[in-house]
């Protein structure tokens, strides 16, 4: 079926979406068509008691998840003025995250799909992220560059059509999003720390002080070329422990208030440049013209901004999601469901949750 045949079917479909990957308990209702899906509804109730042991505590995640499930299904029904009965397929993410988070989810949707007759759609979350930008922007369509900046992954894909992806390039050690959590933990800040931590760069007032800090960007070799395992890669370790450094001999001379904001502004500049010169050899490589950013990083406004400074010259234009749909949502989970729906994909009695699982739809033509 052609997406225009597929348009006029799904123009009425009604998905109910869940999502219990990590930390947010969610659940949303969209309406089709798949080009332009309708946020009917979005609950998400974020689980703020990590906060206290500085990072998700996947047992703790998974018992919140078994207290919210229901009343968060329960109140998108109603913010959508909808019943079950309106529902024609349930989409939960099923991979990847945290087995028992997930397993909630999928054990939930499993039983509420048995129990009203209404088809289950797993849905991978990281196609979720890619579709969050088209819920509030039509034009975040393929074809187009992704780049999926998150607490957990750190890819960038070429996206040819929904559902054919090439993966381009990952990060091999820490997440971007883990490295701003990471490097906020070592100025003090408090978990989750990307949003501190851009707050706090942005105290930083330019100086052409000798005291200003450039650390440097990670895997990017001016003299790099297509084929080169580093081409599309990233590495944020050695960033974090450039940081380290920098913030032990600060605390050393007694200087480490003062420094903060300008440690954290270097930081973010060096996490920056990578992201945008890696997000450019993509575009460029493929053609693209359109960025689309997601994931929890992707709130980051230096980041949005030296993306479309980058680009704007080059006749691209750059998707950014709203900051409560570039974090983990239902919306996204349902929209991706919608497409997987009506591209034939059903749950079985056995589907379960999978802690990694490749991204569908995965082109092997990647040099
Ligand atoms: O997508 P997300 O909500 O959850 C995961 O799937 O991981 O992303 C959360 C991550 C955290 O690491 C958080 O510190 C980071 O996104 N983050 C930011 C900003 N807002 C959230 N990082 C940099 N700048 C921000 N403004
Ligand atoms: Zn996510």
């Amino acid at each position: 079926m052609s997406l225009s045949d597929a348009t006029r079917t799904t123009v009425a479909l009604r998905i109910l979406g869940i999502e219990t990957s990590c930390d947010e308990t969610s659940a949303a209702v969209v309406r089709g068509p798949i080009e332009a899906p309708v946020i009917e509804s979005l609950v998400i109730l974020s689980q703020d008691v990590h906060r206290l042991f500085g990072g998700v505590v996947p047992e703790i995640a998974s018992r919140q998840h078994l207290t919210g499930i229901v009343p968060t299904v329960a109140a998108a029904l109603r913010d959508a003025s909808v019943t079950f009965d309106d529902i024609d397929a349930i989409a939960v993410t099923h991979a990847p995250g945290l087995v028992g988070a997930l397993l909630v989810g999928t054990s939930y949707a499993k039983a509420l799909g048995f129990a009203r007759g209404i088809p289950v759609v797993p849905v991978h979350h990281l196609e979720g992220h890619l579709f969050a930008t088209l819920l509030e922007q039509p034009d975040a369509t393929p074809p187009f560059t992704a780049l999926l900046v998150s607490g957990g992954h750190t890819l960038l894909l070429d996206v040819p059509a929904w559902g054919a992806y090439r993966l381009l390039g990952g990060t091999r050690d820490d997440a971007a999003g883990e490295a701003f959590d990471k490097t906020a933990k070592l100025l003090g800040l408090p978990y989750p720390g990307g949003r501190p931590l851009e707050e706090l760069a942005a105290t930083h007032v330019s100086a052409s002080s000798a005291d200003a800090y450039r650390f440097s960007r990670p895997m990017v070799r001016s003299n790099a070329q297509p084929g080169d395992d580093d081409y599309y890669d990233l590495s944020f370790s050695g960033l974090k422990t450039a940081v380290l450094t920098a913030v032990r001999a600060a605390e050393r001379d007694g200087t480490l208030d003062t420094k903060r904001p300008a440690i954290a502004h270097a930081f973010q500049s060096a996490v920056v440049d990578t992201l945008v010169e890696k997000t450019e050899r993509a575009r460029r490589a493929h053609g693209r013209t359109r960025i689309v950013l997601g994931g929890g990083v992707a709130c980051n406004r230096a980041l949005q901004q030296a993306m479309r400074r980058r680009f704007a010259s080059r006749g691209g234009q750059v998707f950014a999601p709203s900051p409560r749909l570039a974090t983990d949502n239902a919306a996204m989970i349902a929209a991706a469901g919608l497409f997987r729906f009506v591209a034939g994909d059903r749950a079985d009695p056995a589907m379960t949750a999978h802690a990694s699982l490749a991204l569908p739809g995965l082109l092997s033509d990647v040099p």
